[in-house]
């Protein structure tokens, strides 16, 4: 039997081609991963301004903080092809995926494949250590995180020095998360854009792919929200 979640023959037998269109990316997963973009992009615009504007700085930082614990949880509450368990393969089907990207023809897989797997990791791991070390961290002048008193004036410095440095690992995550989304446009024509805006794609075989709640996303989403509200403030 054919691995579900792989696309490997793309025809019927008669050697017409029979697509299907199949869920991939449910709406809480969209909506995340878009508002995700917004609110990076205003982290380090806010940043970069400086001032009175950090303040904003810090309101926008704890909104990532709960959108990275929002999508950890979905990992294990959410659609199928959200969950860790669809998407997390271990270095064998890693290599064995960017060896077939060197042919012309590559293994797809209906959500992540194995390399980007581990790219969403990275960059999820990376937000969370960003967040993290932004709740302690100080600017010298003006500027506490709102649990700079929790930690020594030499940890928040130390936290601080992280928080720069971590800023650069990020963007060079997300250079090579759009870089890869470039390369799978104009060099394997696969266009990965289109399903996280719609959610489907058309797929060689009709995947039962079960879709999360969006109920249940918002209630989690708001349970976080209040959590860290509290816990920072
Ligand atoms: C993933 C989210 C975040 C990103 C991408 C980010 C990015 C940055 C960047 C680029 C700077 C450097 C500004 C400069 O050039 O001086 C900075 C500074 C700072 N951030 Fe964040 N930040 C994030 C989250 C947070 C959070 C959640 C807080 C606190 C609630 C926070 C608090 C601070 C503080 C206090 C500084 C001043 C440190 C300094 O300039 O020495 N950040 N952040
Ligand atoms: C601040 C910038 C960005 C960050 C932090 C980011 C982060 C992420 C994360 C965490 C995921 C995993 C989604 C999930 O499973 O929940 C993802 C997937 C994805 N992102 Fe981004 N993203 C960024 C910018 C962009 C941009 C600008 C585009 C489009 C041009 C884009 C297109 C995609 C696509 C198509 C996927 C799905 C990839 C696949 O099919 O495996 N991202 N991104």
């Amino acid at each position: 039997m054919s691995d579900p979640d792989t696309h490997l023959t793309p025809n019927d037998g008669s050697g017409k081609r029979v697509m299907h269109r199949v869920l991939v990316w449910d709406l809480p997963t969209r909506v995340f991963h878009w508002l995700l973009v917004l609110l990076v992009v205003l982290a380090f615009v806010t940043a970069e301004m400086g001032g009175t504007v950090m303040q904003y700085h810090m309101w926008n930082g704890g909104g990532i903080l709960v959108l990275v614990l929002f999508r950890v949880l979905w990992g294990f509450l959410g659609g199928t092809p959200s969950r860790f368990a669809t998407f997390m393969r271990g270095p064998r089907k890693v290599f064995g995926y960017a060896r077939s990207l060197l042919g012309k023809g590559h293994e797809s897989y209906l959500g992540h494949n194995p390399m980007g797997a581990w790219s969403i990791v990275a960059m999820l791991t990376t937000l969370l250590i960003q967040a993290g070390t932004g709740l302690f961290a100080n600017d010298d002048i003006l500027t506490e995180g709102p649990l700079f008193h929790l930690v020594s004036k030499d940890t928040s410095d130390w936290l601080t020095r992280i928080h720069l440095i971590n800023q650069n690992i990020l963007i060079g995550l997300v250079a090579i998360h759009i870089g890869a989304i470039v390369f799978y446009w104009v060099v394997k024509r696969e266009n990965l854009i289109l399903p996280m805006i719609t959610g489907h794609k058309k797929w060689h075989e009709a995947v039962d792919s079960v879709g999360g709640s969006p109920v249940k996303a918002l209630l989690l989403a708001a349970t976080l929200a209040v959590v860290v509200y509290f816990v920072i403030y």
